[in-house]
Parts: structure tokens; C-alpha cells; sequence
């Protein structure tokens, strides 16, 4: 196929420097669209919403190189992985933890210089989602730099999509996680999160209920920590940028904090956090009116589905009493966000803190990220 066959280009300058309005420019043009690096992009919501509620047809399982638990897995055996994912996500397990989030940023609140440019990323954002991540497994604050420096070279290899080179940086992160595992082979499971998945057994069809490998834990880590840290860090530069431009939103939620939940919801709609999720289809399929061949990739792009004009009235305005029936932020069906509970959690106290430990703030400049990240690569404001 040459270039002129596809129907778009998602690593063009274009697409890059404005996502948001590329692809809600893709949606209106061409909803299931195809090109050579995501395959077959869903850009509606009702077909997005078709796909997840066909996992036999639109499969999880687009690697054949390596495991991601459990996010690469079909069923059934996604299932028992799938189970233990969402036990660490309760609700008592999370009033538990609430405390921690809430002295975690208390103190980058209170440290944020005031009446001076700060880059909200690099000094806030960042350090707010890997300290959560680093309280919530158990981990010592020495974890901190390398794995912000891992963030780093991870984002540069996928944009360049340097396979070997994202191969090289996975094998650290494996190397930094087994550090951590090793460190706790003889714990008790209640010690800390990271000894308790040591202590978790899966039972697949027909075998005996066995403990995970450590393959099989590092991976599960990855997908909870590399979720966590970009999806979080992108919100927090998103939300501190909102309010920027919507000091008088600002103003009624310091006033009346128990807005603040269905604020975040709506705010995340309008700029998701979370570009995209791959699928590869296991079936001659149609959807929005198009053919996909079987063993084709497939991108879901959360970012087009939360803002489109057929889901939500008014889209692409902030409404934040409007019903979030068709808020795909956090998926749908069997592999619907386990984390969901926890990022709810930590945005609420993030908003609460960052509005009752400040009176105002004024945003400089923002630059756009790239993708896969979302959201921007710098904020710099101002905060009083
Ligand atoms: C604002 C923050 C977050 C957003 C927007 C988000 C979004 C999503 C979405 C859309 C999916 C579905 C993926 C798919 O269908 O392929 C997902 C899955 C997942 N998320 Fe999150 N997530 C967030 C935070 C977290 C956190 C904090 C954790 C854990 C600590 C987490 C762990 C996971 C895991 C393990 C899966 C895979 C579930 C499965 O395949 O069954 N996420 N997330």
C-alpha cells in the first residue's frame, strides 16, 4: 500500500500539533479511517461503543511478542487476571489511602512557588502522579528520579516508534520492578501492595490456582504505573489550565466543593487523558458503515469518542451537570479501567486541595503534547 491509499496520516506535523482538532476534524470527514500506523480508526462513539461490546470480534490480544497483563489478554484468560487487578481497587481499600493522597498533595501545593512562572508539568503534575504511584505500591522515594527518567525515554522511543529502542527501556523497567520484587520475596502479603501480588494466585481453565510469575507481575505493574503516571500527569496539566481559563469555574467550585467530582468527569471528557487503545479484529467486520478485514489492527480514539456531537449535546462546551452516560474516559465492557476508582479519587482530592490552597491562577503558555501523550507538554502559570 503507498501513502496515498490511506485515508489519513496520525503521525503528520498536523495531527501532532493539535489533536484534539484533528481528530475531531477525522470524525467528521471519515469516522472509520485508515492509515498505516493505527490501522483502522474508530472515531465515533456508537462504534467505539459497538467494538468494546465485542471483545470476541475486536481482540485485546494484539501482540504476539509480549504479555501485558491485562490489558493484551482475551478471555477467559483475562478473567482471573483481570479479578486480581480489582481487588486493589475498593472502596475500603481506597478510604484507606485517602489520607495518603491528600498529605501528597497538600505538600506540592504548598511548595509551588507563588507569584512566580512555574512549569506546572515538570514541578507539579509529574511529581503528583508518581508520588501517588510510589505511596499507593509501597515503594521508597528513591524510586522516584529513575522511573520519571524512564517516562521520559519511554515517550521519546514510542513517538519515534523505535522498536528496539522500546524494547531496551522495557527491559529497564522490568530491571527497576524485579529490584522491588526481590526486595520483598520473603514479606508478608500485607506489607505493602507490591509484596501482596507476590502472595495473589491465578487459576486458568483446567490448572491448578498458581502464584504469578514474575513476568507476569512486572507486567501487570507496567500497565498499572505507566497508566497511571501518563493518564494522571496529562489530567493534572489539563485541570490546572482549565481552571486558568475558567477562573470564575474556579471561584464557584472553591465555594461549593462537592461540585468538584462532576467537574473532573466533564473536564476529562473535553480533553481525555487517554488518546488511544489498540484492538486487532479476529473477523470480517463492519462498523460505521465500513468492512474491516479480519487480523486488521484497530485504534480506539477515547479522545474523539468523548467529544462527539452524536453522544453529547452541545459537545464540546463544559456543561458539568450534563449526563455522562456516553463518557468513554474510562472504556467500557470487560476491560473497563480497574483503575477508575483510584483516579476518580486522587483528581477530587487534587482539585480540592490545589482551589482551597490557592486564591488564584493565571496560565502563560501551554504547548500542546504529543502523541501518545495527551494533553500538553508544559504549562507555566502563575499562582497566588
Ligand atoms: C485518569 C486516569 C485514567 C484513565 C483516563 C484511564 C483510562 C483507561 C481506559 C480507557 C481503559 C480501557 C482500555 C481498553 O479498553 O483497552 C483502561 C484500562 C486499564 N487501566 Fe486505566 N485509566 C486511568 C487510570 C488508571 C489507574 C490509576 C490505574 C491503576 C493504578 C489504571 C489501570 C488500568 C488497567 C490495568 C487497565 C486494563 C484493564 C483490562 O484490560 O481489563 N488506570 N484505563
Amino acid at each position: 500500500m503507498t501513502t496515498q491509499d490511506y485515508d489519513w496520516n496520525s503521525r503528520s506535523p498536523e495531527v501532532q500539533a493539535d489533536q484534539i482538532a484533528a481528530y475531531d476534524e477525522m470524525r467528521a470527514k471519515c469516522p472509520v479511517a485508515h492509515d498505516e500506523y493505527m490501522g483502522y480508526s474508530l472515531f465515533k462513539n456508537e462504534d467505539i461503543q459497538f467494538a468494546l461490546a465485542h471483545p470476541e470480534i475486536f481482540s485485546n490480544a494484539v501482540s504476539t511478542r509480549h504479555i501485558a497483563v491485562p490489558n493484551g489478554m482475551d478471555r477467559p484468560e483475562h478473567t482471573p487476571f483481570r479479578a486480581i487487578n480489582d481487588k486493589y481497587f475498593t472502596d475500603e481499600r481506597l478510604a484507606e489511602f485517602e489520607p495518603k493522597i491528600r498529605r501528597v498533595v497538600r505538600q506540592l501545593v504548598e511548595e509551588l512557588p507563588r507569584g512566580e512562572e512555574v512549569e506546572i508539568m515538570e514541578d507539579f503534575a509529574k511529581l503528583y502522579a508518581m508520588r501517588v504511584t510510589n505511596a499507593f505500591m509501597g515503594w521508597p522515594d528513591s524510586v522516584e528520579k529513575p522511573l520519571l527518567d524512564w517516562m521520559e525515554k519511554n515517550r521519546l522511543a514510542t513517538l519515534k516508534r523505535d522498536r528496539e529502542e522500546m524494547g531496551k527501556i522495557a527491559l529497564e523497567f522490568d530491571g527497576y520492578i524485579r529490584e522491588l520484587l526481590d526486595a520483598r520475596r520473603e514479606a508478608p502479603a500485607d506489607q505493602d501492595v507490591t509484596a501482596e501480588l507476590l502472595h495473589d494466585t491465578v487459576k486458568l481453565d483446567g490448572a491448578e490456582a498458581r502464584t504469578m510469575t514474575d513476568e507476569e507481575i512486572v507486567s501487570l505493574i507496567r500497565n498499572w504505573t505507566v497508566g497511571e503516571l501518563s493518564t494522571i500527569s496529562a489530567i493534572v496539566g489539563v485541570i490546572v489550565n482549565f481552571f486558568g481559563e475558567n477562573p470564575e469555574e474556579a471561584d464557584r467550585l472553591r465555594k461549593a466543593p462537592e461540585y468538584i467530582g462532576h467537574a473532573v468527569e466533564e473536564i476529562l471528557r473535553l480533553q481525555d487523558p487517554l488518546v488511544t487503545n489498540r484492538r486487532v479484529t479476529t473477523q470480517e467486520v463492519e462498523v460505521g458503515g465500513r468492512t474491516i478485514p479480519a487480523g486488521c489492527p484497530v485504534t480506539i480514539n477515547w479522545t474523539s469518542a468523548n467529544r462527539d456531537e452524536d453522544a453529547f449535546e452541545d459537545a464540546h462546551t463544559y456543561k458539568p451537570e450534563r449526563s455522562q452516560k456516553n463518557n468513554l474516559t474510562y472504556g467500557a465492557g470487560i476491560h473497563v479501567c480497574p483503575g477508575a476508582p483510584l483516579a476518580r479519587l486522587e483528581l477530587r482530592i487534587l482539585v480540592e486541595e490545589l482551589l482551597a490552597g490557592t486564591s488564584s491562577i493565571k496560565v502563560r503558555s501551554t504547548e500542546n503534547a504529543q502523541f501518545p501523550v495527551a494533553g500538553y507538554s508544559s504549562v507555566k502559570a502563575v499562582i497566588r
